[in-house]
């Protein structure tokens, strides 16, 4: 049984020429004019674009004191409704828990995906044991990505010590690391003083992360991955001070990546100041959002190519979870939705303002993570032999973003009310039409696990030139005696 997408237009990353795509056992088998299947979809007027890969995804996880709400159902749903086919969730141990431990506990939560999905590895403590697994994980697991949190204190946070050696193990296994970007020190410090003073409401959250500890931390992880000779992928990169730190490691000739979300590039920091503390509340995830200066050098980071990826840090709690911090802003579950939002906002915001190319759309939505991670061109490729996860993108279809017709299980969405211009007329997961002009034909367990392999070619090459320009003891041929 084949299926042909005709009539469409394809672009990718670097290329946009017209052509159909021919489609068999869950794979692009020919490109070409004329192509006929045993059945067509009719992409007249649309854009034939790889799916859409997340990277940075929280379904179903244990976090202050509660569990996100979607989990990998309705997570997933809500990305291919949205035109994602691919998201990397995050495998995140408590403290003391083995590595192993918590990807048989990630594996048995993901067995309900509707789509492909992979997982990065959280390091939460140090020890022999995690030092240990982390070959296994990356050797046997298929996972090449280790989390760090430089934040939540007293939680998941981990120090410089412990990211130094996580970073240079990191970097014999061939595997990059991720940073949470916060001086998670000096954030504890301020939401102490600004909950003494009595500011406890959901603003004191911004209040509480300015860009500066962000920017710090940046910085510093930036050096740690220096020192120990690996690449680093900086999470949610959400301001200048963050972003400059980036820019000015890229141009100094280290691999370093960038990724904002798709919140901060289109929500500001009013948001924490509305007067009902639901608004606000829904709005709290760290980074908070920023103004319009930090926004502004996130859309010129992704122009000008300092920044790589756009994400979405899908990490989503209902109103009642986010009323646990009435009173006490700190205990305010962090983290917002944006799955089934992410590119169709993208597109609104970026294609249709003239930001960002059609073809800059694909790369920071699907090429170029796909290749930081090493799973292109399974993912975020319209090539011969690729996966097809395809979207089928309709840039004239409009809908107005509301929490009464989303995928997603929580009560709101934060980007209520948009008016977006660009969505999928066809979402494809491995071939199976998951959306048909509107219409969600998801399956419950069709996703399967994305093996990611280590040693990329930049973790090669950046290992090859940290070999070459190592200290080296000089042979000398006369040593003086030594004085007294
Ligand atoms: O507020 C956020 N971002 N919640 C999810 C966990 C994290 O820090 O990524
Ligand atoms: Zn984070
Ligand atoms: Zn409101
Ligand atoms: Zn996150």
């Amino acid at each position: 049984m084949t299926k042909v997408i005709k009539n469409g237009t394809v672009v990718t990353a670097d290329l946009t020429y017209k052509a159909d795509v021919l489609i068999e056992d869950g794979k692009i088998v020919e490109i070409g004019p004329n192509l006929s299947g045993d059945e067509e979809l009719d992409a007249t007027g649309c854009y034939v674009m790889p799916g859409g890969v997340d990277p940075h995804t929280h379904l179903e996880m244990p976090f202050m004191g509660t569990y996100s709400s979607d989990d990998f159902d309705s997570g997933t749903r809500a990305a291919l409704a949205g035109g994602t086919t691919m998201v990397v969730d995050f495998a995140l141990p408590s403290p003391g828990q083995g590595l192993l431990d918590a990807i048989q506990m990630w594996d048995n939560k993901s067995t309900r995906a509707n789509c492909d999905y992979s997982f990065h590895m959280a390091i939460t403590w140090w020890s022999e044991q995690v030092f240990n697994e982390m070959e296994t994980v990356v050797r046997d697991k298929g996972i090449n990505t280790f989390k760090h949190f430089m934040a939540y204190k007293g939680a998941l946070m981990v120090n410089d010590d412990e990211m130094y050696v996580s970073f240079k193990r990191c970097a014999e296994l061939g595997a990059t690391p991720l940073v949470h970007a916060e001086n998670g020190d000096v954030v504890a410090e301020l939401q102490r003083k600004l909950m003494e003073e009595g500011n406890n409401g959901p603003e004191a959250h911004a209040y509480s992360r300015p860009p500066e500890v962000e920017g710090e931390a940046t910085n510093r992880a930036i050096m740690i991955a220096d020192m120990a000779g690996v690449p680093l992928y900086v999470v949610h990169t959400s301001c200048e001070e963050s972003h400059e730190a980036i820019r000015r490691a890229r141009t100094q000739g280290k691999r370093v990546y960038g990724e904002p979300l798709i919140q901060h590039l289109t929500l500001d920091e009013s948001e924490y100041f509305d007067k009902d503390w639901d608004h606000a509340a829904r709005r709290v995830m760290s980074p908070p959002f920023r103004n319009k200066k930090h926004q502004d050098s996130l859309w010129a980071g992704l122009q000008s190519g300092s920044l790589s990826v756009v994400a979405t840090d899908h990490c989503a709690f209902t109103t009642d979870q986010k009323r646990y911090g009435v009173g006490d802003f700190t205990k305010i579950p962090n983290g917002t939705g944006g799955l089934e939002d992410r590119m169709p906002m993208l597109w609104t915001h970026g294609v249709e303002t003239g930001r960002l190319t059609p073809n800059e759309f694909v790369a920071v939505t699907s090429t170029n993570i796909a290749k930081i991670l090493n799973c292109y061109p399974k993912k975020g490729a319209i090539l011969v032999g690729a996966d097809a996860d395809i979207v089928v993108w309709d840039p004239a279809r409009e809908k107005t973003i509301s929490a009464n017709n989303q995928q997603s299980a929580i009560d709101y969405n934060v980007f209520e009310g948009q008016q977006v211009k660009g969505l999928p007329r066809f979402t494809l997961t491995r071939g199976k039409v998951a959306v048909h002009d509107g219409e969600i034909r998801a399956e419950e367990g069709h996703g399967e696990f994305v093996m990611r392999a280590p040693n990329t070619p930049v973790n090669k090459a950046l290992s090859t030139w940290k070999e070459l320009t190592a200290p080296r003891r000089v042979e000398r041929t006369g040593i003086p005696a030594s004085g007294v």
